[in-house]
């Protein structure tokens, strides 16, 4: 048995992010590998998914004008055509890609770059409205911090897209401490979305107690590890060439070797609790604290209903001293 989430309007707890407390669903809805990441997902069964999220409770999407790239933000944007009233739209803008064609079939030709000049994000703000349908971004996030251009300045641009009603709040992704502190001076800062999972505690350190002082809101991504957590991947695992993960350091066949250990600690504690390791590595980063919202990714019915389950998993003190020790993984993230 796992804990299900069934047909009966879930009770899905809320969580409020940031100065200004913006009401979210405890789990939001990762939507990136929806169109990007980890190969083919189907585009129907995507749509679905985020409908049936919608219908389970989750309030909070979240997307990002590279994901796709600008595929995400369509599909997203056709999904919720109908429904924007009671949603909590995330996107993210300050990333561009040079050729984007050659992702969807081979990960390895794939480069980024950061832009984060007032003109890029305005630019980028009303792209995104076009392509999710609306005229207004609910969370608005800088996807990560270019360093040629000071923070205060693109926050700025940020903080006008606010006065102009065209964003509702700010959030940033994997920035650090000092460029969190700087930014919110400039603006209030609702969240910051950095990796945080049972395999990256690294946000534990620092960056989480600092949104802890200072009530900002806290989104892991990839809380289930890109799926690793959910104990899918065995030592041998493969993945194709238009699949990130087969250039992720973890995710390599001597890393794995030793990483699914992790997974199998994961998977005994899961077996205790009558859950799923899933629904463990999401109730872990629940019980941070009550700012922490994770996004777990699913472009499947099945796996997100599982994923929601997370909610319902209590964990003691002891269980969640247990997970804390898991060991550190081998293979860097990037
Ligand atoms: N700010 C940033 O720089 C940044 C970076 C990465 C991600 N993100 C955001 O964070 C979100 C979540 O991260 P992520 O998608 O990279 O990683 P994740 O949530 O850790 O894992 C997603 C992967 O796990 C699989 N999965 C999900 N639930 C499952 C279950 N119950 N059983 C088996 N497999 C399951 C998904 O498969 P299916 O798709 O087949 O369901 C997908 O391959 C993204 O969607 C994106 O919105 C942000």
């Amino acid at each position: 048995m796992n804990p299900q989430i069934n047909d009966e309007p879930l009770a899905m707890p809320s969580r409020r992010l940031g100065p200004d407390q913006l009401v979210v669903s405890a789990i939001g809805l990762g939507c990136m590998g929806m169109t990007w990441g980890y190969g083919k997902a189907d585009r129907t069964e995507s749509i679905a998914t985020i409908h049936r999220a919608l219908d389970l409770g989750v309030t909070l999407f979240d997307t990002a004008d590279i994901y796709g790239p600008f595929l995400n933000e369509e599909l997203v944007g056709e999904a919720l055509a109908g429904h924007r009233e009671g949603v909590i739209l995330a996107t993210k803008c300050g990333l561009q890609v040079p050729d984007a064609s050659v992702f969807h079939e081979d990960a390895s030709k794939f480069s980024l770059t950061r832009n984060g000049s007032p003109e890029h994000i305005l630019k980028s703000c009303d792209e995104s409205l076009r392509r999710l349908r609306t005229d207004y971004i609910d969370l608005y996030q800088l996807h990560r911090v270019d360093p040629q251009v000071p923070i205060e300045e693109t926050v700025g641009a940020f903080a006008s897209l606010v006065k102009a009603g065209k964003v509702r709040h700010i959030g940033l992704s994997e920035c650090t401490l000092d460029e969190l502190s700087r930014a919110h001076q400039v603006h209030p800062i609702a969240t910051v979305q950095s990796e945080l999972s049972l395999w990256t505690r690294d946000a534990l350190l620092e960056i989480l107690p600092f949104c802890q002082g200072h009530g900002i809101g806290f989104l892991p991504f990839a809380p289930l590890g890109r799926g690793f957590l959910t104990g899918q991947f065995h030592q041998t695992s493969n993945f194709k060439k238009e699949d990130f993960r087969s250039l992720l350091p973890r995710f390599q066949p001597e890393a794995l070797k030793a990483n699914v250990l992790i997974v199998d600690a994961v998977k005994d504690l899961a077996e205790r609790k009558e859950a799923t390791p899933a629904q463990i590595a999401l109730a872990w980063l629940l019980a941070l604290g009550e700012n922490v919202v994770p996004i777990p990714g699913a472009s499947k019915r099945n796996h997100l209903e599982e994923n929601l389950g997370g909610v319902l998993v209590q964990l003691t003190k002891e269980e969640q001293a247990s997970l804390n020790e898991l060991p550190s993984p081998t293979g860097g993230r990037y």
